[in-house]
């Protein structure tokens, strides 16, 4: 099983902490590959939509696109915008055309530094977490990730718009890259 992790900051406090415990239970089987932000993306998307019409790979940020089967989103706050802060990721991670997202989201509602928050409270977290890792360790990898109905109606929505915009143009590169793709015709990204 290979593990990409997105650390939101390079800081070493509770949401490192949660991801090191959760990650704990995959040493031994996974291959995990860590990227700090912003160190390892310095840049925001800058929207010159090179990727779709000229070419993805001229993207000024190619080298840091990632391909993701699975996510697990991991926040905690103090009390409020945890959840919200899930649901965007959660909303860019479906579009994307993943269907496997769990979220794990912990409202502190005590300190935000690591050692001063309640030994409870902190095992609760880390007890949550390891159920959840626990679930994803039983998954069987050899086979491809279930794709949801949404997800499977949000891919043909986008192709029916790809389809109409391949007749206006067909060197249109983001069509290209959906008939290079083999989604246009018979292909589909979910089946192998
Ligand atoms: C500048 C700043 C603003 C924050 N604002 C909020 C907030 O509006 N709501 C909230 O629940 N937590 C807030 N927090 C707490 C963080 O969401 C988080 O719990 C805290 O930074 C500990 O996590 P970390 O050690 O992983 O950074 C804030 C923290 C900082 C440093």
């Amino acid at each position: 099983m290979k593990i990409t992790v997105i650390n939101g900051t390079e800081k070493h406090g509770v949401t490192y902490r949660l991801k090191e415990s959760f990650l704990d239970c995959f040493r031994d089987s996974a291959q995990i590959t860590e990227f700090y932000l912003p160190k390892d993306c310095p840049n925001f998307c800058a929207g010159c939509t090179v990727c779709f019409l000229n070419d993805e790979h001229k993207c000024k940020d190619a080298e840091y696109i990632q391909k993701i089967e699975r996510a697990m989103i991991i926040t905690q706050c103090l009390g409020a915008g945890g959840k919200s802060t899930a649901k965007d990721i959660r909303d860019s991670l479906s579009w994307w055309g993943i269907s496997d997202i769990r979220v794990c989201s912990f409202k502190l509602m005590s300190d935000i530094n690591w050692n001063n928050i309640p030994e409870k409270k902190r095992l609760a977290m880390t007890g949550s977490l390891k159920k959840a890792a626990q679930k994803l360790l039983a998954v069987d990898y050899s086979r491809p990730a279930h794709t949801k109905l949404a997800t499977k109606m949000k891919f043909y929505i986008i192709r029916m718009m790809q389809t109409g915009l391949g007749k206006q143009d067909p060197e249109y590169t983001d069509y290209k890259y959906w008939k290079a793709n083999g989604w246009i015709d018979k292909k589909r990204p979910w089946k192998k």
